[in-house]
């Protein structure tokens, strides 16, 4: 990988991907990965909520070397890190999403492609294949009040080889990030274009302008998804135990505990503090994921114990693809595996599974 330089060489950590993207970026684009809604309090509490969690490890236990093996609704995966959903790749880099789904697909990671993807799911999938010949790709979707658009799509991602839908349910209408308005970046630059979005209806074929993030979206679609395909059903954007109540009483196959990154509503939760009540209100019917400011192996072990089955990573793959491509996006994956290893050692786990509640305690370990 040439990798742009900061001042000591590579980036060490996750979070100075960030910083190794902005000398590649324009800085629009930079703004758009990185911007959440409006003052963006959501986006700084969902890391600072993880720092100010405390881990309580175990010794003398003997667990051995961890082992990060994973299966997530019966899907295997190399650890319970997946790449959570994010538009437009083709902004930060040319390779786009075809980079992200071979490095995911190399590391054995479980890839959630997105709707609002820069390149078709089927290519996305071809690719995924051209680096493992098991890979594991999920796919996001926004329902569109166009039932016959949104049946076709999913029909599409399910002949493609994806094992999951995960509806985004977060988006009644879309959250005002206000870097976007000061630098006027509303629409793709002229050659990019949403390629799952050619057949919907209204628009030029292609334009992020054709998708339609409706507030007549309800529970409802979510059972006429169940009955529209035989694929597993994860609905992500989850934050009230109500709704996760409602979720699991309807028989999803996953939650997402999500705030989308602090991008659509501000002053939301952060989602590390929102888990626990959802893991008590769903009481162990339906597996829960949690994404939204994980950036560290501590992050992954605190989600854990608090009642995840797996993380999702965000910003840190765009961040990757920006500096690296399809080496970017497997070096921030493989940063992250080895720093759940060395935590999860440190904690005397040896393994995800075994990651106790106990271990985390609310404290201050916030400098
Ligand atoms: C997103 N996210 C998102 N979610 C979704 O369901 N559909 C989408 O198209 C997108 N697009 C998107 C673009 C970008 C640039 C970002 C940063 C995020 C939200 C994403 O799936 C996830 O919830 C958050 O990114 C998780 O937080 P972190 O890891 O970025 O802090």
């Amino acid at each position: 990988m040439t990798a742009p330089s900061l001042p000591h060489g590579a980036p060490v950590n996750v979070r100075e991907f960030e910083l190794a993207a902005r000398l590649v970026l324009d800085p629009v684009h930079a703004d758009y990965v990185r911007g959440g809604a409006q003052d963006e309090v959501t986006v700084r509490a969902n890391e600072s909520a993880f720092a100010g969690l405390c881990l309580v490890p175990r010794v003398l236990r003997g667990a051995g070397e961890p082992v990060l093996r994973t299966t997530l609704l019966g899907h295997e995966a190399s650890m319970p890190v997946l790449i959570a959903p994010t538009a437009f790749h083709r902004l930060v880099h040319p390779d786009a999403e075809r980079a992200t789904a071979r490095a995911a697909a190399a590391e054995g990671v479980i890839m959630i492609a997105a709707m609002l993807s820069t390149v078709a799911i089927e290519d996305v999938a071809a690719e995924a294949r051209k680096a493992a010949t098991d890979p594991c790709l999920w796919f996001q979707l926004y329902p569109q009040p166009d039932l016959g658009f949104t049946r076709a799509i999913v029909q599409r991602a399910e002949a493609a080889g994806c094992r999951a839908l995960v509806v985004t349910a977060d988006s009644p209408a879309l959250g005002r990030a206000e870097r976007n308005d000061r630098n006027d970046f509303h629409d793709l630059p002229p050659g990019l274009r949403c390629e799952n979005l050619r057949e919907l209806r209204g628009g030029e074929p292609g334009s992020v302008r054709q998708v339609v993030l409706s507030p007549e979206i309800s529970w409802r679609h979510v059972e006429w998804l169940r009955e529209t395909t035989d694929l597993p059903i994860l609905v992500k954007g989850v934050l009230h135990p109500a709704d996760a109540a409602l979720a699991a009483d309807l028989g999803v196959d996953g939650i997402v505990v999500s705030n989308h990154g602090g991008r659509q509503l501000d002053t939301t939760p952060p989602t590390i503090a929102q888990l626990p009540r959802i893991a008590e209100a769903v009481a162990g019917r339906v597996p829960l994921l949690l994404d939204g400011g994980v950036r560290r192996g501590t992050d992954v072990i605190k989600a854990l114990a608090l009642g995840a089955a797996a993380v999702g990573i965000g910003r840190p793959i765009m961040w990757g693809l920006a500096v690296g491509g399809e080496d970017g996006v497997g070096a921030v994956l493989s940063m992250l595996r080895r720093e759940l290893a060395n935590a999860l050692a440190l904690c005397g786990c040896a393994a995800p599974s075994e990651v106790p509640r106990d271990l985390v305690m609310n404290g201050t370990a916030k400098e």
